[in-house]
């Protein structure tokens, strides 16, 4: 079928969940609630932890995870120095200090060696927060025992990560807190949402009412037949709970998060197959231990072999095909430079990668004859000798 260009995500939303909704929206309760109860249950029992604690957003989820922590002020932690701002930015709203690392340039994720590095030169680390970088599974128990920092300091960003496996385990139930995104480009997209997942029953508590402004017993409880209206406050909270409206949607879109993730990993081997041996193009690792999510198809583009990365996201975009590039290094943003602690040698590994790394096309709902167009597209580029290669 003649495919008019691919976008870089369309969030696919099933049929049931248009139904929950407006069950919900008849219900006469649609902020936090039963919805939200039931999505925490099931979610948890889909990766395995004991507990799940739905929040408006993977920013809010991370900020609560290490504030309930209870570092000290100025306390500093461990993250990579590609990732996404938003991440980051919550660790500096918690009051602590991000230490930035840097990545291995083979794979674009820290390593036990860029971690070990980082906590030698900021004169040891008080905690670390481990990302499943395009949803690949990053070992967190041997990175945080290279950087000396115990588990239950170690916080997961699986913002990329429902769905991975670290080994024969699937991730949200290994450190003190695994952090969740339901963002509309996110492998079960609600538009926004996030959950916290933990086995430790005390954190869980602490996120639960650090959600809703630290009260002590939510409105959805003191409402309940029996329930009374008191409660206190003994900590400052957010306001980032999730309402039963969005919670209604995750559960209808739950239930095809297994299916929808066979489908990415055939996505991902179509697009390896195609682009394998194309010059210039190295196709993203298969992890041999665990399970990628394949949240993201990431290619780089060699500069050495002709083909510029950024002129190819123009031709691309011409042909509408929608690319994106996951992520600018934090210290290229002078808000990170400015609250992070950053290494004397500089980051070599993140601006080796940076300049090759291409997100192409990715979801759940992309056709055969999509990823087929996206790859002729590409190999078509190439073909095409760039300004660059005129030039030499
Ligand atoms: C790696 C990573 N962490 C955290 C987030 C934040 O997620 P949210 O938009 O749910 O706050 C994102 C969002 O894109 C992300 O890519």
């Amino acid at each position: 079928m003649a495919v008019d260009g691919v976008a870089f995500s369309r969030p696919v939303i099933v049929p049931e969940a248009r139904a929950a909704t407006d069950q919900v929206l008849r219900s006469g309760w649609v902020t936090t609630g039963p919805e939200c109860v039931a999505f925490e249950d099931e979610f948890a029992a889909w990766v395995g932890a004991e507990h799940a604690v739905s929040v408006s957003s993977c920013t809010a989820a991370i900020e609560l995870s290490f504030r309930a922590l209870h570092l000290p002020p100025g306390a500093k932690v461990l993250v990579p120095d590609i990732t996404f701002c938003g991440a980051v930015g919550a660790i500096d709203h918690a009051g602590l200090v991000p230490v930035l690392v840097d990545v291995d340039p083979d794979t674009g994720m820290v390593s036990a060696g860029t971690c070990a590095a980082a906590a030698r030169a900021c004169g040891g680390a008080d905690a670390m927060m481990v990302l499943h970088f395009m949803g690949y599974p990053a070992p967190v128990a041997e990175l945080a025992a290279a950087a000396g920092v115990p588990l239950s300091r170690v916080v997961e960003d699986a913002a990329h990560g429902l769905g991975t496996w670290v080994d024969d385990q699937p991730v949200g139930s290994v450190s003190a807190a695994t952090c969740f995104s339901f963002y509309a480009t996110k492998n079960l997209p609600i538009g926004e949402g996030g959950m916290v997942t933990t086995d430790d029953p005390d954190l869980a508590a602490w996120v639960r009412r650090a959600r809703l402004h630290g009260m002590s017993s939510d409105a959805w409880r003191r409402y309940l037949p029996g329930g009374s209206w008191r409660y206190s406050v003994t900590e400052a909270g957010l306001k980032a709970n999730l309402s039963d409206m969005q919670a209604a949607i995750g559960r209808a879109q739950l239930r095809h998060l297994d299916r929808w993730q066979r489908r990415r990993a055939e996505i991902a081997d179509r697009y390896t197959a195609a682009l394998a041996q194309v010059p210039g193009v190295e196709v993203p690792l298969t992890p041999v231990r665990g399970r990628h999510a394949w949240h993201l198809y990431v290619i780089r583009v060699r500069p050495e072999l002709g083909l510029d990365r950024d002129l190819l996201i123009d031709a691309l975009d011409q042909q509408r095909i929608g690319t994106s590039v996951h992520f600018i290094p934090l210290h290229h943003m002078p808000y990170f430079r400015q609250v992070s602690e950053m290494p004397s040698a500089g980051f070599p590994g993140a601006d080796a990668v940076f300049r090759e790394l291409l997100s192409l096309p990715m979801h759940q709902g992309l056709t055969d004859d999509e990823v087929d167009a996206v790859c002729a597209a590409l190999v078509r580029t190439r073909s095409h000798p760039t300004p660059q290669e005129v030039v030499q």
